[in-house]
C-alpha cells in the first residue's frame, strides 16, 4: 500500500501559478507516462471499490482528467464507463445541470441513456479542489435517478474545503496536499 502511494506521489508534479497566478497546478501526466504508477492508481481504486462499493454498476468519469483513470478502473471491475462532459459535447438526448463557479456558471451533461434509474455509480476525477465539479456531477447523476455510491480522486486539496461541500457523499482520495 505504502509503496504504491509513494510511487504515485513521486509521479505528480506541481506547477505554481498555472493556469493563473495563485493556483498550484497538480499535473498527473507523469503518472500516465509511468506504467507502474498508473497501475498503482488503478490497483488502489479497484481495492477501495471492492471493499466499499462491491455493488457498483457503473463508473462515471468527469471531463477531462477523469477520463484518464475511469475507463481503466471500469475494465478492472468488469463494469461500464460513462463520461460526464462539459456542455455541448455529447450527441443525442442529454441531461444537463448548471452549477456556479467562482465567476459565472458552467454546465455538465450526460447522455440520457448513460445510466438507468437506480443504477449505482462511482464517480472519478483526478482531483478535488473546491469540490464544485464533483458535487455538480453527483447532482447530475441523481437528477437522472442514479445512486451515487462514492467519489474517487487521486489527490485532494485539504484547505479548499472540497470535502465539506461533498459532506453528503463518501469521498476517497489516494493523496492529500
Ligand atoms: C480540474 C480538475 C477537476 C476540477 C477540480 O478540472 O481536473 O476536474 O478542476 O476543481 P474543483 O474541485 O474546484 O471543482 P478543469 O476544470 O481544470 O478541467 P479539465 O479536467 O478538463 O482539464
Ligand atoms: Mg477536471
Amino acid at each position: 500500500h505504502h509503496e504504491k502511494i509513494e510511487l504515485i506521489t513521486r509521479n505528480i508534479r506541481t506547477f505554481p501559478d498555472f493556469p493563473v497566478k495563485g493556483i498550484n497546478f497538480k499535473d498527473v501526466c507523469p503518472i500516465l507516462k509511468e506504467p507502474s504508477a498508473l497501475s498503482a492508481v488503478v490497483d488502489l481504486f479497484e481495492e477501495q471499490t471492492k471493499q466499499s462499493f462491491p455493488q457498483v454498476d457503473i463508473i462515471a468519469g468527469i471531463e477531462a482528467r477523469g477520463f484518464l483513470f475511469g475507463p481503466l478502473l471500469a475494465q478492472r471491475l468488469g463494469v461500464g464507463f460513462v463520461p460526464v462532459r462539459k456542455k455541448g459535447k455529447l450527441p443525442g438526448p442529454t441531461v444537463s445541470l448548471s452549477y456556479a463557479l467562482e465567476y459565472g456558471v458552467d454546465v455538465l451533461e450526460i447522455q440520457e441513456d448513460a445510466v438507468t434509474a437506480g443504477q449505482k455509480v462511482v464517480l472519478i476525477d483526478d482531483l478535488l479542489a473546491t469540490g464544485g465539479t464533483m458535487h455538480a456531477s453527483c447532482k447530475l447523476l441523481e437528477k437522472h435517478q442514479a445512486e451515487v455510491l462514492g467519489c474517487f480522486v487521486v489527490i485532494k486539496f485539504k484547505d479548499l474545503k472540497g470535502e465539506e461541500k461533498l459532506h453528503d457523499y463518501r469521498v476517497f482520495s489516494l493523496l492529500q496536499c
